[in-house]
């Protein structure tokens, strides 16, 4: 597995190199893939202590400089971002999500107030800490149900930190797409969310987002 450190180019050199740096970070081993991206490949690793970690691996074709600033903003997003333990040029050193996505448990729960509610609460999250996150309106990989239950938002790529942003919008649009999905009382909540997105005043916002969630048909069956 150690050969995706390098991806999608191999050499022995580069794989030693960069385990000395993952070692250097407290990993000290590094197994399955998870996932492959345009920019980052993501492997399954673990830290010297036993605990399980995921690590996001900068590819070696890729057109970024660095995963520093992506890793920031994971930092900033957290608790609704995975845990960050070590940010570098290369590496991203986080908590490893096991869950499943978020789309399924909806649609598998018949898209119950409990699950729609906390998928909401992520964005609110998001949304109160300036993170947007910019790849929510196809938010099927990167919003998932945690086996505790939580709701975890993964992918801070093409995130920025902005004044107003309004994740749970997009959170809103993108359900709305899900089949099972009611579109009618989802639209009725996404004009809802219009004074939200307006209103810059950070108090009158978390009370609109409570009204949300407590008045919208959607979310009070
Ligand atoms: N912290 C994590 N824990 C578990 N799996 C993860 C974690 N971060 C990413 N993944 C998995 O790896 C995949 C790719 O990660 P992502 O950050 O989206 O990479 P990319 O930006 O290269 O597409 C995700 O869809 C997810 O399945
Ligand atoms: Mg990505």
């Amino acid at each position: 597995m150690s050969y995706y450190l390098c991806y999608p180019s191999y050499s022995e050199e580069c794989v030693r190199r960069r385990l000395e740096r993952l070692r250097a970070l407290g990993v000290v081993e590094v197994a399955n893939l998870l996932g492959k991206g345009h920019a980052a490949v993501v492997l399954e690793g673990r830290l010297s202590d036993g605990s399980p970690v995921a690590v996001k691996v900068l590819r070696a074709d890729s057109k970024r400089e660095d995963l520093i600033y992506e890793c920031r903003l994971t930092e900033l997003a957290y608790p609704i971002s995975p845990k960050v333990y070590s940010c570098s040029e290369e590496f991203i050193v986080m908590e490893l999500v096991k869950g499943r996505p978020a789309a399924e448990v909806l649609a598998s729960e018949g898209f119950r107030y409990a699950y729609i509610a906390k998928v909401l609460a992520a964005g609110r999250g998001l949304d109160i800490r300036g993170v947007d996150h910019r790849e929510l309106s196809r938010a099927h990989k990167h919003v998932v149900i945690s086996g505790g239950g939580a709701v975890k938002i993964l992918d801070y790529e093409s995130a920025a930190l902005v004044e107003r942003p309004c994740n749970i919008c997009r959170l809103v649009s993108w359900l709305a797409r899900l089949r099972g999905a009611d579109v009618e009382a989802l639209g009725e909540l996404l004009a809802l969310l219009r004074d939200y997105k307006k209103t810059s005043d950070e108090d009158r916002r978390g009370e609109l987002f409570r009204e949300i969630l407590g008045g919208s048909k959607v979310l009070s069956v």
